[in-house]
């Protein structure tokens, strides 16, 4: 038994993490796990045909993203990590309800960086209308430590900004200037980056609220929680150059082509993978 359990590991070590996400959004986290898990191979889905998730309902969400999910276990990863902020908030708990590999979202570890990070107790949380809405990172929050204050700001607009490639355009600083200033009129020490896209816009919001506030950038905090999750769990590959694979579930070359330009890297081109969620 202990020559088998050594087995299954060894070869659990060198199965792929699944990485999903509405879109190109989720490829900020990809880098930031390629980054920090520079051994482990990667399969990312971008939810193309689908995109956003944003402004959608939580049954909606919960279906796509079950559906993408589903695909990733049956490429035989290890571990399925939740690289959109609106999917982790709506689905996560049915995800790890419904799939058999561990799953992970980015509102725990964007919520312990946020309640580490805050010395006046008042966090505000930026993201899109469904995370808003489900008040996940404002729950996530309250649990570890229930003095805390939190307000919550919905910013649809800045997706469409970091797709475009507006971020240093001065339309950005002005839609950001309109988000941000109730967020500054809370008097929150720790703003949390909730959703994929705005790391993006992490110098013009960091410009915007100052250099006393906290960013939390989820795309950070996400990959060290998945470093030690592997870690803990013994999964983490030791050696070798990792690899990235893409899907996509429409547009796959107009995919590869923002994938390319985020990455900064040449990539493999995504393989379109139509689901029917
Ligand atoms: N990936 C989404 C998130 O992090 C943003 C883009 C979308 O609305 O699909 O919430």
């Amino acid at each position: 038994m202990p020559a088998f359990a050594n087995y299954y590991n060894t070869t659990m070590k060198k199965q792929a993490i699944g990485v999903f996400d509405s879109g190109i959004g989720g490829l900020t986290i990809l880098r930031a796990l390629h980054h920090t898990l520079p051994h482990e191979n990667f399969i990312y889905f971008g939810d193309t045909a689908n995109v956003p998730y944003g402004g959608k309902s939580k049954a909606a969400v919960t279906r796509l993203a079950t559906a993408v999910a589903q695909f990733l276990e049956t490429q035989n990863v290890k571990l399925i990590v939740v690289a959109c902020n609106t999917a982790s908030a709506h689905a996560l708990p049915t995800l790890s309800k419904r799939l058999r590999v561990p799953v992970m979202g980015v509102i725990l570890p964007g919520a312990q960086a946020a309640v580490g990070a805050t010395h006046n107790r008042k966090i505000a949380v930026l993201g899109t209308q469904g995370t808003v809405q489900s008040q996940a990172y404002v729950k996530a929050i309250k649990k570890l430590n229930n003095q805390m204050r939190v307000v919550q700001q919905a910013c649809p607009l800045f997706v469409p900004l970091a797709e475009e490639g507006f971020a240093k355009k001065p339309a950005a600083e002005l839609i950001a200037r309109e988000y941000l200033a109730p967020v500054q009129k809370s008097g929150a020490d720790t703003v949390i980056l909730g959703c994929t896209h705005y790391p993006i816009l992490k110098k013009l919001i960091g410009r915007i609220l100052g250099p006393k506030i906290h960013l939390v950038d989820s795309a950070q905090t996400l990959a060290q929680a998945a470093k030690n999750f592997l870690q803990t769990h013994r999964l983490a590959a030791q050696t070798g150059c990792g690899t990235l694979k893409f899907y996509a579930s429409d547009e796959p070359q107009k995919f590869s082509q923002s994938a390319q330009k985020l990455l900064g890297e040449k990539i493999a081109k995504a393989t379109l993978k139509k689901l029917t969620p």
